[in-house]
């Protein structure tokens, strides 16, 4: 079960950055064409965020299982990089990332607002998850 999850979140983590990437490529051509702000942003975005609460939610469920997890928490981890970096910094940000992204697709909700609006909020708050993904990704284990 955890080696399943661990790799599925592992996987998964890998295609929604690139999904991430994609959808706010395809958003950001769309807004400089000044094309308008129809239901392909609307499933774009959707997507991006499913994806990323998909893996959210592995994430939490291998929180508790994997010895990197809740089960390391100790005075003495938290002054060791790696094991702070799993028990705190990658958790909480990713759970902020996932946040904005949040925020950002409430933005294709809204009907009484222009469609420049809606493109740069969406934009804005898109980029800032997917900033967020990309840096606490734990590239040291591929180095
Ligand atoms: C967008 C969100 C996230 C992405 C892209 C992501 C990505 C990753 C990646 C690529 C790994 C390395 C997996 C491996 O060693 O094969 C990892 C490990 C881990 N992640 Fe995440 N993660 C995310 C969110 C979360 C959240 C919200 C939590 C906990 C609440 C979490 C907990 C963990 C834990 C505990 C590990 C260590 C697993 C182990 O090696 O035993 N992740 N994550």
């Amino acid at each position: 079960m955890y080696t399943i999850l661990k790799e599925s979140h592992n996987g998964i983590g890998m295609l929604l950055l690139f999904l991430l990437l994609l959808v706010i490529i395809f958003i950001l051509v769309r807004f400089l064409l000044k094309k308008p702000f129809n239901k392909s942003v609307k499933v774009a975005a959707l997507i991006g965020m499913v994806t990323m609460h998909i893996q959210i939610l592995i994430g939490l469920i291998l929180y508790f299982l994997s010895p990197l997890g809740m089960s390391n928490f100790s005075g003495e981890s938290m002054g060791h990089t790696i094991s702070r970096f799993y028990i705190v910094e990658h958790p909480i940000g990713m759970l902020l990332a996932a946040v904005l992204i949040t925020i950002g697709y409430r933005v294709t909700k809204k009907i009484n607002l222009p469609d420049t609006s809606k493109y740069k909020k969406l934009l804005i708050y898109y980029f800032l998850g997917f900033a967020i993904v990309a840096y606490l990704i734990p590239w040291f284990l591929w180095s």
